[in-house]
C-alpha cells in the first residue's frame, strides 16, 4: 500500500516537473512554474523519506543525518538565491550544477562499494570476473556500465563547473596549451579503456581502477573547461547541466527510483536544448564553442583607441529626439544589468509613453550573460511582456522606427556579425538597429563587449554615443524629458 503510495507520489512529482518546465518558457508564468516543480521535489524528497521501504520492509533510517543535511542545504541555497546578484547568476548556477554532478559520483562510488562488498562475500567467487561472457552476471555488469556513467559523468560535470564558476567570477583564467584538444581526448580514451577493463575484468585490485578513472574524469573535467573562452561560458554551463542530469538519471537507474530517473532526463534534455538554441543565436557550432577559445584574451581589442570619429549626443538633445519621436525601441544589454538600471529604464518607457511616443523593448536572445538574463530584468522592474520583441520581429519594426536607445549593449548590435567574414562573431544574428533613423548608445567609453572586438555601429553617420553609466545617464534623461 506504502509503495503505491509512494509510486502516485512520484508520478504526480514527475508531472510537476514537466509542467513547470513548460511555465518556465514565458516569463509571465516562470516564477509559478518554479514554485510548482519545487512542491513536486518536496513530494518527492519527503515521500521517499516516509514512505520507502527496501525488499526486506525496512525503511530509512539515518534521520539525523538526511534532516542535518536536508536544512544545511536549505539554508545555504536559500541564503544564496536571496543574495546573488542578478549578474552573478550564471557563477551560481554552475557552482549549484557543479554540487549535482559531485553528488552522483558520490553516488556512484557508494554503490560501487556496496557492489564490490556483494561480490567479495560470493563464496564460489574466482578472479577475474567476466561479467558480460558469464549471463548469469550480465546483469552485475549492467549495474556496472551505470555506476561508472554516474561517476564519469558526474565528475566531469563538477570539476568542469567549479572551474566554470572561476573563470566566471574572475578566479581562474583561460588556460590552454598547445595540443591541448589531443590530450583531452587521449585522456577521455584511457578514461573509457579502464571502464571497459573494469567490466570486462573485475579483479580484487578493481577498487584502484575505479578511484583511478575518478580521479582522472576530475583532470579530463578540468581540462574539458579551462581553454574554453569567457563569452562561452554560459553555453558551457548549459551543457554542463545536461551532464548533470544524465548522471542523476544513471542514480535513477541504481535505486530503480522512477522520479529520479524523470528528473535527470528532463535536466539532460533540456540542458542539451538550451545548449543547442544557444549556439544557434551565435550561429556557432559546439565544436566551434568547444574549441574556439572565444572571448578570451585573443580577441580582445588590445586598448580603447578607436577606429574611426565618432559622434556624441547631449542629454538635452537625446531627451528632445526621443520625445519627440513616434516611435522608440530600447536595446538592453549586459551594461543595463550592471548598472542595475531596469527600473529607471522602465520609467524612462513610461514617461515618454506618456508622451505618446510608442516605445518597445528588442531583445536579442543571448543578450547578456545567460538566457532570458533581459526578460528576468525587465520582467524585475515590472516591464510589461507585451513590450518585448523577439529578435526577428524587433528587425522587422526597426526600418519604422525613429530611435533606437541601446543601453550597455554591444556585440548584440554589432554589424560585423553580418558584414566581415573574417570577425569572430561573423553569421551571429544581430538586432539591425542601423535600419532605423538615428541610434543613439550609451556605454562608458568605447571599449569593447565581451567578444572583444570593434563595433563599428558607434562611427557610423546616424548613430550618436551618449557615455556614461547606464543608471546616472538615465537617471539624468528621465529629469530632462520631465522638463519638456
Ligand atoms: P556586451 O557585448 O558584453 O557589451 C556590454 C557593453 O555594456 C560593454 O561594451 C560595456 O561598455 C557596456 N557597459 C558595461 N557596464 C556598463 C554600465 N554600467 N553602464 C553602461 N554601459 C555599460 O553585451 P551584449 O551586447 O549584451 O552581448 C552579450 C555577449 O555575451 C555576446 O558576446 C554573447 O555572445 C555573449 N554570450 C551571451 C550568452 C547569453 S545566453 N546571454 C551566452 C553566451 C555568450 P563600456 O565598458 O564602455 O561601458
Amino acid at each position: 500500500m506504502q509503495l503505491s503510495i509512494l509510486t502516485l507520489l512520484y508520478l504526480i512529482a514527475s508531472v510537476t516537473f514537466i509542467i513547470g518546465l513548460r511555465m518556465l518558457s514565458h516569463p509571465a508564468t516562470a516564477r509559478k512554474g518554479n514554485l510548482i516543480a519545487a512542491a513536486g521535489m518536496a513530494l518527492a524528497i519527503f515521500g521517499t523519506i516516509f514512505l520507502y521501504r527496501d525488499e526486506n520492509g525496512n525503511k530509512l533510517h539515518n534521520y539525523l543525518f538526511i534532516f542535518a543535511g536536508l536544512i544545511l542545504g536549505s539554508l545555504i541555497g536559500t541564503l544564496a538565491a536571496k543574495k546573488v546578484k542578478m549578474t552573478a547568476m550564471p557563477e551560481m548556477v554552475s557552482l549549484f550544477n557543479g554540487m549535482g554532478g559531485a553528488c552522483a559520483a558520490l553516488i556512484a562510488m557508494i554503490e560501487f562499494n556496496h557492489l564490490s562488498t556483494l561480490l567479495s562475500q560470493v563464496p564460489d567467487i574466482t578472479y577475474p570476473v567476466a561479467f558480460v561472457t558469464n549471463d548469469g552476471r550480465s546483469a552485475i555488469a549492467g549495474r556496472l556500465l551505470i555506476i561508472l556513467a554516474g561517476l564519469i559523468i558526474g565528475s566531469v560535470s563538477f570539476a568542469g563547473s567549479v572551474v566554470a564558476w572561476g573563470k566566471l567570477n574572475g578566479k581562474v583564467k583561460d588556460f590552454s596549451f598547445k595540443g591541448q584538444h589531443i590530450f583531452n581526448i587521449v585522456l577521455l580514451l584511457i578514461i573509457l579503456s579502464l571502464a571497459a577493463l573494469l567490466i570486462f575484468d573485475f579483479t580484487k585490485s578493481s577498487n584502484n581502477i575505479f578511484y583511478l578513472i575518478f580521479g582522472l574524469s576530475i583532470i579530463y573535467g578540468v581540462f574539458f573547461v579551462l581553454p574554453i573562452g569567457g563569452a562561452d561560458m554560459p553555453v558551457v554551463i548549459s551543457l554542463l547541466n545536461s551532464f548533470t542530469g544524465v548522471a542523476a538519471a544513471c542514480g535513477g537507474f541504481l535505486y530503480n527510483n522512477k522520479v529520479m530517473l524523470t528528473g535527470g532526463i528532463l535536466v539532460g534534455a533540456a540542458g542539451t536544448l538550451l545548449t543547442i538554441l544557444m549556439c544557434k543565436a551565435m550561429n556557432r557550432s559546439l565544436l566551434n564553442v568547444l574549441v574556439g577559445s572565444f572571448g578570451g584574451g585573443s580577441n580582445a581589442a588590445s586598448s580603447t583607441q578607436t577606429a574611426g570619429n565618432y559622434k556624441e549626443i547631449t542629454l538635452n538633445d537625446a531627451a528632445v529626439v526621443m520625445s519627440y519621436a513616434s516611435k522608440v525601441v530600447i536595446v538592453p544589454g549586459y551594461g543595463l544589468a550592471v548598472a542595475q538600471a531596469q527600473h529607471v529604464c522602465h520609467e524612462l518607457e513610461k514617461l515618454l509613453e506618456e508622451k505618446g511616443v510608442n516605445v518597445t523593448y528588442a531583445i536579442h536572445p543571448v543578450a547578456g550573460r545567460m538566457p532570458g538574463h533581459m526578460n528576468v530584468l525587465l520582467a524585475e522592474a515590472d516591464v510589461n511582456y507585451e513590450k518585448l520583441l523577439e529578435m526577428e520581429q524587433a528587425n522587422e519594426d526597426f526600418k519604422n522606427t525613429d530611435v533606437v536607445l541601446i543601453l550597455g549593449a554591444n556585440d548584440v548590435v554589432n554589424p560585423a556579425a553580418k558584414t566581415d567574414p573574417a570577425s569572430p562573431i561573423y553569421g551571429m544574428p544581430i538586432l539591425e538597429v542601423e535600419q532605423s533613423k538615428l541610434v543613439i548608445v550609451n556605454k562608458r567609453s568605447m571599449k569593447p563587449g565581451y567578444a572583444g572586438i570593434e563595433n563599428m555601429l558607434f562611427f557610423q553617420p546616424k548613430t550618436s554615443m551618449l557615455f556614461g553609466d547606464a543608471k546616472g545617464v538615465l537617471q539624468k534623461l528621465v529629469a530632462e524629458i520631465k522638463t519638456l
